[in-house]
């Protein structure tokens, strides 16, 4: 079996940044690594991706949310994350199950123990052997994530980044919350650091955590 890794924080935090340098790092040592990400990583998880994230569709109840991101999370886990860790990859997801505690619990103020339910039936008893959770303020993150949206010339995929700075310091303040009650799988770095500072502090904390023979399988 693989080994499975996801990076959480707020919007602009820099997860993606820091999941390809680790997967970088990783793939020079030898390892093999599948990277995905959340909501999303395959056909039919990237279609609902689409419609949770496009800011045109600010009605969407909160609870229509949550059902949207059970069912991609659903598709990604039987047809991405089980195949892959049953290769002995080493699955890095890029936003996983915590970001639906702090996002729809956190943020939206829907009971934990529905969110449990539907994350238990979507994740088939699948759970991050590590979270890196890339702690920074809401507004830093915000700035950056809003500087990324204006730059690129894909999908604007924006809907979150207009929330207001309440609601994204209510899910900061969740990941810091789940963080605390399980300290052995997270790993909390300051992404308000610089891109190089945190991809370092990251390799430090994570490599030392990977079963040794996974270099050997992959
Ligand atoms: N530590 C950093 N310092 C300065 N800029 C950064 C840092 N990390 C990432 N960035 C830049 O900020 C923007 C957002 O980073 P990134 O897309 O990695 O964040 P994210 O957490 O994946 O965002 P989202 O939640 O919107 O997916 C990018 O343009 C990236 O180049
Ligand atoms: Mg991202």
């Amino acid at each position: 079996m693989g080994y499975f890794i996801t990076f959480e924080g707020v919007e602009g935090c820099g997860k993606t940044t820091q999941i390809k340098m680790l997967s970088d790092n990783l793939l020079k040592l030898g390892y093999s690594t599948k990277l995905t990400r959340e909501p999303g990583g395959c056909k039919i998880s990237d279609k609902i991706r689409s419609i949770l994230l496009d800011a045109e569709n600010s009605g969407m109840s909160p609870l229509t949310e949550l059902m949207l991101y059970a069912a991609a999370r659903a598709q990604h886990i039987e047809e991405v994350i089980v195949p892959s860790i049953e290769s002995n990859k080493i699955v890095l997801c890029d936003r996983f199950s915590d970001a639906t505690v702090a996002y729809q619990s956190y943020g939206r103020g829907i009971d934990i123990s529905i969110i449990s339910t539907l994350n238990s039936y979507a994740c088939q008893g699948i759970t991050p052997d590590l979270t890196v959770l890339v702690d920074c303020e809401p507004s830093l993150g915000l700035m950056r994530a809003r500087k990324r949206i204006e730059e690129s010339a894909g999908p604007r995929e924006e809907r979150f980044e207009l929330e207001t700075l309440a609601f994204h310091n209510r899910v900061r303040k969740g990941y810091l919350q789940l963080a605390s009650e399980q300290s052995d799988r997270f790993l909390i770095v300051d992404g308000s650091d610089t891109i190089e500072a945190i991809s370092a502090a990251i390799a430090t904390k994570v490599l030392p955590r990977i079963p040794e023979k996974l270099r050997a399988v992959c």
